[in-house]
């Protein structure tokens, strides 16, 4: 196997890299923890992750690790997309926004039903590409519903409910935007 990395960009608590592997680039993001979350948090998250039978929606996600105090998760490298709350900024019309968001709604609603929350969900954590493939990234903060203990762990700040109010608000705004 050759593999060889290259840092793309480093963000406040992560640094992310494009890792070619037998010739296929994937995305690594290597995660120093943040005041929230502590990093056996964020490996048991992707440990969920694994569990669930349907990830439509969802970045895939190859392996994530524990080394050196750093979580490591290799991922498929999403590289011809732009985040959301980008996309959010464009003129796009009205067919394109329902159809986005009928995707992002039913990935969160197919999430509930597998009984897991990402609590992340804002619109900064998706991508989207020029056929409006969308798929949710930054699972790190993704809990199960099953026990009240880990629903304990959730950054109260940036609450499940609150991800999908903004991305309800910020819905009818670009509606609101483009219909002009
Ligand atoms: N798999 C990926 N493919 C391409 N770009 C990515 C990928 N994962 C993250 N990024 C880029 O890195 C940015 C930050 O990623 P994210 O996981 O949300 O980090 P943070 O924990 O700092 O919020 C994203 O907004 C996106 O631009
Ligand atoms: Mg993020």
């Amino acid at each position: 196997m050759q593999s060889n990395r290259k840092l793309i960009m480093s963000r406040h608590h992560s640094d992310f890299y494009e890792e070619i592997i037998d010739g296929i680039s994937y995305c690594l993001k290597v995660s120093s923890g943040w005041m929230w979350v502590d990093l056996d948090t964020t490996l048991k998250a992707y440990g969920y992750y694994n569990s669930l039978e349907n990830k439509e929606g969802l970045v895939e996600v190859l392996d994530a690790w524990k080394e050196n105090e750093k979580i490591y998760i290799l991922m498929e490298y999403l590289k011809e997309y732009k985040t959301l709350r980008l996309w959010l900024t464009e003129l796009h019309p009205e067919e394109e926004i329902e159809e986005v968001f009928l995707k992002i709604f039913k990935t969160l609603s197919s999430l509930a039903s597998q009984r897991v929350l990402n609590v992340d969900c804002g619109d900064g954590n998706w991508m989207i590409n020029d056929n409006l493939d969308i798929k949710m990234i930054d699972l790190d903060t993704m809990i199960t519903l099953s026990g009240v203990e880990e629903i304990t762990n959730i950054p109260r700040m940036r609450s499940f409910g609150l991800g999908t109010l903004d991305l309800i608000l910020k819905f009818n705004k670009c509606r609101r935007l483009n219909a002009k």
